[in-house]
């Protein structure tokens, strides 16, 4: 029933499935409606890898975090609100296996027909979404969801918009690479010697994957692959907007954003519930996690003839748990880099911020004409934070001027972050 996109490949083996040190429940919060949160512990097995060295970074009360005990080991800079992210333990983070990532990541040559990277709809200057309401695979085969922005995504316990399954970063690449339904990289038992064999005529390559994986006999194949990407990935941490300077007394808000802010983390707006602590999200894993709550919340964006139905293939958590009442929920988003971000939700329906603060200011989307006419304001599954906030027009222009300042310029040209090939 799931038209969701799920990994094909098997010889990867245990990347298919998760995260080895957490078990997956199906148990609701206390508190919350059934459905809504899953809960999940964290085998201790997974703590601190990281170790503050030292908070040497000026005034601003910035650290640097080594990621690994390895030799090369990664380091981050990390403000004190940002928590020690986790590293596998079987895929300790270092700096050659990040730039080895990096070059994977910005390479067409991974995909089947050699015409798609993952950088094809993760674009850096768009915080790695690519401004398409939904992107196209390699093979033209459009996917149903908004392309999702790879920023900080090293703190996110579940990956993509509603599988509660797809628990790490190496697991989440297998479905792009070698996902079918749809195809997007399109790498298949009749072509992987191919793009294998590709990677292995450059030179360039064998001396990234010895650097990365030394005394590896024969390291490119897809779980070094997998590693080096996901490792690529974890180093994306974006910690400086103007709101982080803020934060850190290094610059100041105009006096609409600080309106704005009060408005963000106000109980009139309620946006701070769901997006809220560091990365302005409510799923959150990083080094000392121990017992993880995974909300999914339906905003009421659709309810198609008030069935509660949404347009297929986009039932949220509901196509994986079955369950009526998380049909329409989804995780929240960051709103890290925002600004850049658009269009937004989880099938890009909602062109501009300022559309979304029409959205939540109405308490949910009316449509009232088409396919899929409804009214979202009345789903039964909506959640109890969302309903009709009298904001006039000056508190949304606010609102919108606070999420600009999430807007990380430094993070979006950030060499370390950018295409290794452009630069050839
Ligand atoms: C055809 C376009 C396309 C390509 C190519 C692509 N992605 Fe994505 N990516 C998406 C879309 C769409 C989503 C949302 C998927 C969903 O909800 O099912 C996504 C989601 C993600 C996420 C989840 C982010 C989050 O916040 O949970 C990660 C991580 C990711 N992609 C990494 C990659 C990597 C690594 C590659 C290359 C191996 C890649 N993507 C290739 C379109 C693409
Ligand atoms: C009940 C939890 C909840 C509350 C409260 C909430 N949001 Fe959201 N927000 C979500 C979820 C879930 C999504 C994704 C929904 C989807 O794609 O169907 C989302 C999406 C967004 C997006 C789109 C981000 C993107 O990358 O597509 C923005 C912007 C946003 N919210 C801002 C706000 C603002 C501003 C407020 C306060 C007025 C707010 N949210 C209140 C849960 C919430």
């Amino acid at each position: 029933m799931s038209h969701r996109p799920r990994p094909t490949w098997s010889r990867s083996g245990s990347w298919s499935r998760g995260w080895s040190g957490a078990r997956l429940r199906a148990r609701p919060r206390s508190g919350a409606r059934p459905g809504s949160t899953l809960r999940v512990r964290v085998k201790a097995a997974w703590a601190a890898f990281g170790l503050a060295l030292l908070a040497a970074c000026g005034g601003g009360g910035l650290s640097v975090v080594d990621a690994s005990r390895s030799a090369g080991s990664y380091r981050w800079v990390l403000p004190a609100d940002f928590p020690i992210p986790r590293v596998p333990d079987d895929n300790p983070l270092t700096e050659a296996k990040a730039e080895l990532g990096r070059h994977l990541f910005y390479d067409p040559r991974l995909s089947g027909n050699g015409t798609q990277a993952c950088a094809s709809c993760h674009h850096q200057d768009k915080a790695f979404t690519d401004g398409r309401i939904v992107p196209r695979g390699s093979t033209g085969e459009a996917h149903p969801r908004n392309a999702q922005g790879l920023a900080n995504a090293v703190y996110h316990p579940t990956l993509t918009w509603a599988n509660p399954s797809l628990l790490s970063l190496e697991a989440q690449l297998q479905v792009p690479l070698f996902g079918d339904n749809p195809v997007e990289m399109g790498v298949n038992e009749q072509n992987q010697a191919t793009v294998l064999a590709r990677l292995r005529a450059d030179p360039l390559y064998t001396n990234l994957f010895a650097a990365a994986f030394p005394g590896v006999a024969d390291p490119i194949g897809w779980p070094r692959i997998t590693q080096a990407i996901a490792s690529f990935q974890r180093t994306l941490i974006s910690a400086d907007s103007r709101y982080d300077r803020y934060l850190q007394g290094r610059e100041s808000l105009t006096a609409q954003e600080q309106r704005g802010l009060q408005l963000f983390f106000g109980e009139k707006a309620e946006c701070f519930h769901c997006h809220s602590g560091h990365n302005f999200n409510d799923q959150v894993v990083h080094a000392s996690t121990r017992v993880l709550d995974l909300p999914f919340h339906n905003t009421g964006l659709y309810n198609i003839g008030n069935t509660g139905d949404f347009p297929e293939p986009n039932q949220g958590l509901f196509e994986f748990t079955n369950n009526p009442a998380d049909r329409g929920r989804f995780r929240a988003p960051s709103l890290r880099n925002v600004e850049v971000t658009a269009p937004y939700m989880h099938d890009g329906s909602v062109p501009t911020l300022e559309a979304v603060l029409d959205h939540y200011a109405a308490g949910g989307r009316l449509i009232t004409t088409g396919p899929f006419a409804g009214d979202g304001r009345l789903h039964p599954n909506k959640s109890d934070l969302i309903s009709r906030i009298d904001l006039n027009a000056q508190e949304k222009a606010d609102l919108v001027a606070f999420l600009k300042t999430l807007t990380d310029e430094n993070f979006l040209r950030d060499p370390r972050f950018a295409n290794p090939f452009a630069a050839r």
